[in-house]
């Protein structure tokens, strides 16, 4: 054991777990009509109801208490002040100052200055004094990025569809598979688009090969006499912490938006990454959604444990993966504005978490990061659903909510609404033998007939749920929401004592793909591998 489980802490959560697993979830909410007050928080418009779990005072004693011993205070606190806290890359994460307001730190400079370089350049795009070599103004924006350089961004477009400025479209292409370039340039025209070349590191393999495809696709609509580099200066730039790889690649030196060591790619949707949204959204929409995460920051900084959203929804998939044994936790997201959000919530917790050493590089003995997965509801109600009410694991669920929609059609969001409350009602209350049996013989079925199809007609209920509830889909809440999972996500890191902020991981499949890809384009059979790649290889060739 490690001096973590071995703790009192933790053994104590241990025995508490044994006790309340003995207690229907439902149960808890019997003669205490306090429950949903007691177990939810609030905050700039974000409510956080985790009173559907497995929780009782006691157990938000038991969290406070292993947060103080992970020293979680102490790991925030280290954070906001920039020390070190990525070991294994020797730098800091300070993405939070990218949503800080102006400060006179090293930092805080070079943020603001950028800000101020992003809003001259949208201002100018968006107001179509910025145009393209034949005169047009810029009406498609195709950010070519992939991973924190795509997620992102991507996301917060798509969930800020109603804020869309008028006169300009944004795409996202990062596959490698030339199909996704190719579908998203059919119906362009390479006088009126616009690419960002999004990458922290600029040799991102699928990047630069889309950014290659991108080049040639502009220069063939020119004719011989054109410019090229002219031609690519206004059609080309890029948001990278590498300038002398952007330029080589042909990108003006002022065409390109700086980022920098100290962000982590997961957490850069900040920083210039985000600006195809800002195109998208305009610059005052951007600055309300960096103010949104401020204020989430703010409450993660300087809120207690128990009562700090982003710490509790930590110290709750702590207390299901390490306690109850979960192995995955469902992302719902009731709004189709958000239907990205669980593939972006996948990066950041999965390759945050998705870890086996400690910081200090010992083996962990507890599971670390799960597997996120998730969609839109209410699509997920008619296909993966019926597994989490009825099958064997037990999968905790978040549910995301929007309470006033921005649709005029106020009664389908009523509908989408009540579809969400319902589900998490039922995963929680379930259906009995004896209801369902009762249900059948009021149907008039016979009694054997009401036995023999009652027993699939159980639902186990008892699985929990937090619901987060946004008071409206803006700018300044979708800050807030995305901050908190991002706060969510490090305060786990803090309690498992793992490094939140590398993804070594990743890098041995980049590598191996480099030998795989000089045997698919060489003559000839290749025997250089075991007979599975070797077969594979062979008969694509
Ligand atoms: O391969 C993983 C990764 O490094 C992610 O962490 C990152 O977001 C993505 O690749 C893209 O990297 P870059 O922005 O340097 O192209």
């Amino acid at each position: 054991m490690s001096a973590l489980t071995d703790s009192p802490e933790w053994q104590a959560l241990a025995q508490h777990q044994t006790a309340l697993s003995k207690r229907p979830l439902n149960t808890l909410f019997g003669g205490n009509p306090d429950r949903f007050a007691r177990f939810s928080l609030n905050t700039n418009g974000l409510l956080l109801d985790f009173s559907k779990n497995h929780i009782d005072t006691q157990a938000l004693d038991l969290f406070n208490n292993l947060s103080q011993k992970a020293g979680l205070k102490e790991a925030i606190e280290a954070m906001f002040s920039g020390d070190v806290i990525n070991n294994t890359e020797q730098r800091p994460a300070l993405h939070v100052a990218l949503r800080s307001p102006e400060d006179q730190s090293e930092n805080g400079q070079v943020v603001h200055q950028t800000l101020k370089r992003m809003t001259t350049f949208v201002d100018a795009v968006t107001r179509w004094q910025w145009q393209g070599f034949t005169g047009s103004p810029i009406t498609d924006v195709v950010n070519i990025g992939i991973g924190g350089s795509d997620l992102g961004p991507a996301m917060v477009y798509s969930a800020l569809s109603d804020f869309h400025l008028d006169g300009i479209r944004c795409h996202f292409v990062s596959n490698v598979d030339p199909a996704h370039l190719e579908q998203t340039l059919e119906d362009l025209d390479q006088g009126t688009t616009l690419f960002v070349i999004a990458s922290k590191t600029f040799t991102t393999m699928e990047t630069m090969l889309n950014a290659q495809s991108a080049r040639r696709w502009l220069l063939d609509a020119c004719d011989d006499s054109a410019d090229n580099t002219k031609v690519l200066a206004k059609h080309l730039v890029a948001v990278s912490t590498n300038v002398e790889k952007a330029v080589e690649f042909g990108i003006p030196a002022d065409n390109i938006f700086p980022m920098w060591d100290w962000v982590g790619g997961r957490y850069s949707l900040w920083s210039a990454i985000g600006l195809p949204v800002a195109l998208g959204i305009g610059m005052d929409n951007f600055r309300a959604l960096l103010a949104g995460a401020h204020d989430m920051d703010n409450h993660f900084r300087s809120t207690p444990a128990t009562q700090n959203i982003p710490v509790m929804m930590a110290l709750l998939d702590c207390w299901y993966q390490n306690f109850f044994a979960t192995e995955s936790r469902v992302v719902l997201p009731y709004s189709q504005q958000l239907h990205l959000f669980p593939a972006y919530l996948q990066q950041l917790d999965m390759e945050s978490l998705g870890k086996s050493v400690t910081k200090e590089g010992a083996p962990v003995d507890v599971d670390t990061g799960g597997i996120v997965w998730g969609s839109a509801g209410t699509n997920g109600q008619h296909s993966f659903h019926q597994l989490l009410h009825q099958g064997t694991h037990l999968i905790p669920a978040d549910f995301i909510a929007i309470a006033e929609s921005a649709s005029s059609n106020k009664e389908q969001h009523q509908q989408l609404l009540a579809n969400c409350f319902a589900q998490s009602q039922a995963l929680m209350d379930g259906k009995s033998l004896e209801a369902a049996i009762s249900e059948l013989l009021d149907r008039g079925m016979s009694e054997a007939e009401a036995a023999r199809l009652a027993p699939h007609k159980v639902i186990p209920g008892n699985r929990p749920s937090t619901t987060l509830l946004l008071d409206k889909l803006s700018p300044q809440s979708l800050g807030s929401l995305i901050a908190c999972y991002e706060h969510k996500v490090f305060a786990r890191s803090v309690i498992l004592g793992i490094n939140a902020f590398d993804q070594w991981g990743v890098e041995l499949g980049k590598v191996l793909s480099t030998g795989i890809y000089n045997e698919l384009v060489n003559d000839g059979e290749t025997s250089k591998f075991e007979s599975s790649t070797n077969a594979l290889i062979n008969r694509c060739k």
